[in-house]
């Protein structure tokens, strides 16, 4: 299976920009929201398998801009939504983005505005700490950018209705399958590289 836990550099990328280039090698891809027990768990899930047998893919991970919920199992609305979806091999246990995400990753794709906007900030700390950081980046942007809307956000469903998590869940499998149209056909397939 392409997606495990093991390491994969952005530096080593050649394709970060939004799906119209190529990439000579599998990719990378981290998913975040605030608490990553809800909705960035949910995109994993749904990005892992419906990608499982997709070379192009090397890596994929999630982890939330806060740490309230580091070390906690996904939210059990998350985790019955995706056994009503047949997707019953998810594990995780929440952890709050690290430096080396920004690097480590490829694509790092946040599920709201406020997402997005804590990580530019966390990026631009760390870029003026280590300014060579920044020639090698993962590129961020919304994960809903795939959904064929720009700018769609996943809305938290955390405080929310029960229904907050089948509508969140209808828009991960829409933005993975984007994501696979528009960036992962575009990367080589490593059996030919
Ligand atoms: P998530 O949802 O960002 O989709 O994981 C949340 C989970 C917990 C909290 C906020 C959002 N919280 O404040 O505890």
């Amino acid at each position: 299976m392409p997606q495990t836990k093991s390491s994969a550099k952005a530096s080593d990328a050649s394709a970060t920009a939004q799906g119209t280039s190529t990439s000579s090698r599998p990719i990378s891809v981290l998913f975040v929201c605030l608490g990553n027990i809800c909705r960035s768990p949910m995109a994993e899930a749904v990005f892992a398998s419906l990608t499982a047998s997709n070379p192009g893919v090397a890596r994929i991970d999630s982890a939330g801009t806060g740490a309230y919920h580091a070390g906690d199992s996904p939210d059990s609305r998350t985790m019955d939504t995706l056994a009503e979806n047949n997707i019953n091999d998810y594990d995780h246990a929440a952890r709050k983005m690290v430096a080396t995400d920004f690097t480590d990753f490829d694509y790092i794709l946040a599920m709201d505005e406020d997402n997005l906007d804590d990580l530019e900030s966390m990026r631009r700390r760390l870029m003026k700490k280590d300014s060579s950081a920044a020639s090698h980046r993962g590129q961020l942007m919304l994960f809903g950018d795939f959904g064929g809307k720009k700018g769609e956000q996943v809305v938290d469903p955390y405080y929310g209705a029960r229904n907050g998590f089948s509508v969140a869940y209808e828009q991960m499998v829409r933005f993975t399958t984007g994501f696979v149209e528009q960036v992962l056909t575009k990367v080589e397939n490593p059996k030919n590289a």
